[in-house]
């Protein structure tokens, strides 16, 4: 082989390692943190606390299992269950809507937005489950940035919940296991 061959075989080699570190996304195979969700009581809809997810549709009639009610929210990720702003990592916005006629479930759309200097990107996540179940799993579809192409699953499990007055408070934990 010519010298100058030799130079273009090494440049494509080069220009496809690049090409493929580039469409492959170089993620996390796994990710692990807390979600703080404070929704609020619609019974009292004056009160001024910091709520992070509020009812945002519902049907004409209540019907059984909340069936219909659509909920938004905005929630803090964090690396420790503690709402202490040196933990904060990122948030993740969306929708969760009640689709169970028989028992109380709820499907979810969301997107989870990382901005620290070690994770920056999005992860969107689809998936329904029933409220009760211990264990919950939804499918992650897609990613930007540093999870560019990610494909996974997340399990979330609940780590507290309290019924304050004006507002439901909870922490649940997320395990994301993640390819790309
Ligand atoms: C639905 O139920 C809530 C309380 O559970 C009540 O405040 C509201 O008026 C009801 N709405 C309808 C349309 O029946
Ligand atoms: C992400 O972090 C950078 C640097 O800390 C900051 O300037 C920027 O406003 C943040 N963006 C979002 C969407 O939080
Ligand atoms: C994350 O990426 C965005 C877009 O590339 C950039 O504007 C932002 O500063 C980055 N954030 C951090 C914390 O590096
Ligand atoms: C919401 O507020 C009402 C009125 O104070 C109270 O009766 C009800 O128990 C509260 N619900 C929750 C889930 O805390």
């Amino acid at each position: 082989m010519a010298d100058s061959q030799i130079k273009l075989a090494i440049l494509a080699v080069v220009v496809l390692a690049i090409a493929a570190r580039s469409a492959s996304g170089n993620g996390p195979p796994s990710m692990e943190f807390y979600m703080y969700i404070a929704v609020q009581n619609n019974s009292l809809l004056d009160n001024p606390a910091p709520f992070t997810a509020v009812q945002s549709a519902a049907p004409l009639q209540n019907q059984s299992f909340d069936f219909g009610k659509i909920h938004t929210f905005d929630n803090p990720l964090t690396t420790m269950p503690s709402l202490d702003l040196s933990f904060r990592i990122g948030r993740v916005e969306g929708w969760y809507g009640n689709t169970g006629q028989s028992i109380l479930t709820l499907f979810l759309v969301q997107t989870f937005s990382f901005n620290t200097t070690e994770y920056n990107g999005t992860l969107s996540l689809v998936g329904v489950d029933v409220a009760s179940d211990a264990v919950k799993y939804a499918s992650v579809i897609g990613g930007t940035g540093d999870f560019a192409f990610a494909r996974g699953v997340a399990t979330q499990t609940l780590v507290s919940i309290a019924n304050i007055q004006d507002r439901t408070v909870s922490w649940f934990h997320y395990k994301l296991d993640l390819k790309y």
